[in-house]
């Protein structure tokens, strides 16, 4: 189980209970936007959606996305961790968080401990960063936790093309 602690947040394996906080996150405009429809309406979905996205993963690679929650009340404000796709050998780092939360730093806070998991605890070195063409913020969290713009890349089964940012 992996639990990584912030100044501010808790970063914890998502259990089922999530489900609600998750049905709100997936469905912000800001996620649906910049990440993609999941296709989560009620309870349900997005039980199903924990389970076959961040769970599975934790079967299958060691890591996932985790729920971020403030450190001194336990608020779930969002969510971070390590991404694995299909088409590239290294798992890339992910972030989203409630409107309500922006701008304080969290994103930029919980991505740089996730790195610094993935090397201490998962011996992986080498992280990805991938954004939405005109994702202005996903894109300074990246140069700020340390990672550089690489190029463009048409991901496959994305319809928009993607930026790649790489380590340094
Ligand atoms: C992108 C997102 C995660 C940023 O979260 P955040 O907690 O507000 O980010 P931080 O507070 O750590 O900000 C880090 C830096 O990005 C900048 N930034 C954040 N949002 C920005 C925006 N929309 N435009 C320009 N810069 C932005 C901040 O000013 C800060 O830079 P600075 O330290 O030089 O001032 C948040 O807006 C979000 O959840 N968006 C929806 C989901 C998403 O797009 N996820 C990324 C998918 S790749």
């Amino acid at each position: 189980m992996a639990l990584i602690e912030t100044d501010r947040l808790i970063l914890r394996d998502f259990t089922l209970d999530d489900a609600a906080f998750v049905l709100n996150l997936v469905n912000e405009p800001s996620w649906l936007e910049n990440i993609g429809d999941k296709n989560v309406h009620n309870l349900q979905d997005a039980e199903d959606y924990i389970l076959n996205g961040p769970m599975k993963s934790y079967q299958e690679n060691g890591y996932g996305l985790y729920m971020a929650e403030l450190k001194l009340k336990s608020v779930p404000v969002g969510m971070c961790g390590l991404v694995k796709r299909d088409f590239f050998v290294e798992p890339d780092v992910g972030f989203a968080f409630l409107p309500e939360y922006w701008g304080l730093g969290f994103a930029s806070e919980s991505a740089k401990a996730v790195l610094e998991f993935a090397r201490d605890e998962l011996s992986i070195d080498r992280v990805l960063g991938i954004t939405n063409i005109d994702n202005r913020g996903s894109m300074r969290v990246l140069e700020k936790i340390g990672l550089k713009y690489d190029k463009i890349v048409d991901l496959p089964g994305y319809q928009e093309q993607s930026r790649l940012f790489i380590p340094k």
